[in-house]
């Protein structure tokens, strides 16, 4: 099958970008489409030209890295799945692919489909974790969890760090993404001591890297590859307000 791309691209964040038209033929339709951007480099490289920028690790939906906007949609069209996880068979022979970063001022270009996403790291430097003292792992009946308490903390820990949700949110928000972390400890007993703390210094940092605000709009939920909920910002507002009531009458 033949795909017309317009990909963008990008030399580094100083300097303007554009998308520029390619066509790429003889594509089997079970391929990945990243493997379509493999072929795209290929033939970029033999004829002397730059291959395309972008990042991807793992490549079955686990690392997160795989970030771009396919046809206006973070991740492309299927619901449920990351860009390493979509394939060619998602479009029509002869059909035109627009490839983009993603799109927001946490986000910064760095060249071509790559975007900084450090911001995330940063947040959760700032308190997505739990301090421990190491010595000998305790039984664990020692620490018995309600197994709805454990399946919708297993839920929020699906979260791969993507971004999708900042690169569809209309407002650049990243609520998504913090309430995930925030939840995944919150709801395990482990996660109970640091949990006022966790909560205002995570959002804190989200606000530091110029995330927008959410005004419930959905659409993260919506292109979430990993299918994280709404219920999980919910969650973190509660946390954020019961912990800054209670920083406030310390
Ligand atoms: S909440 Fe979903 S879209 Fe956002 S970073 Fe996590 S996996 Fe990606
Ligand atoms: S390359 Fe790892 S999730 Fe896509």
């Amino acid at each position: 099958m033949k795909l017309n791309l317009k990909v963008w691209r990008q030399k580094n964040a100083n300097v303007a970008g554009k998308l520029v038209d390619y066509t790429v033929d003889g594509l089997n339709p079970d391929m990945s489409f990243l493997e379509m951007v493999d072929v795209l480099n290929d033939h970029l490289v033999k004829k002397g030209e730059e291959p395309v920028a972008f990042d991807h690790d793992c490549r079955e939906g686990i690392c997160g890295m795989c970030s771009m906007y396919i046809d206006g949609r973070a991740h492309g069209p299927q619901h449920a799945a990351t860009t390493c996880q979509l394939y060619l068979r998602s479009f029509k022979d002869g059909d035109t692919v627009h490839v983009e970063p993603w799109r927001s001022r946490a986000f910064p270009i760095v060249k071509d489909l790559v975007t900084d996403r450090s911001a995330f790291d940063r947040i959760i430097a700032a308190g997505g974790f739990i301090s421990v003292n190491t010595g000998q792992a305790q039984d664990a009946n020692n620490l018995p969890v309600d197994k709805h308490d454990a399946e919708k903390a297993m839920d929020a820990a699906a979260c791969i760090g993507c971004g999708a949700c900042v690169a569809a949110c209309p407002n650049g928000a990243a609520m998504l993404f913090v309430s995930a972390k925030i939840s995944q400890l919150a709801l395990l007993p482990q996660g109970q001591p640091e949990r006022d703390l966790r909560a205002l210094r995570m959002v804190e940092q989200m606000d530091a890297e110029g995330f927008g605000n959410c005004s419930n709009i959905g659409a993260c939920e919506a292109e979430c590859p990993k299918e994280i909920k709404l219920t999980n910002i919910a969650r973190m507002n509660r946390d954020f307000l019961a912990a800054s009531v209670g920083s406030e009458t310390e």
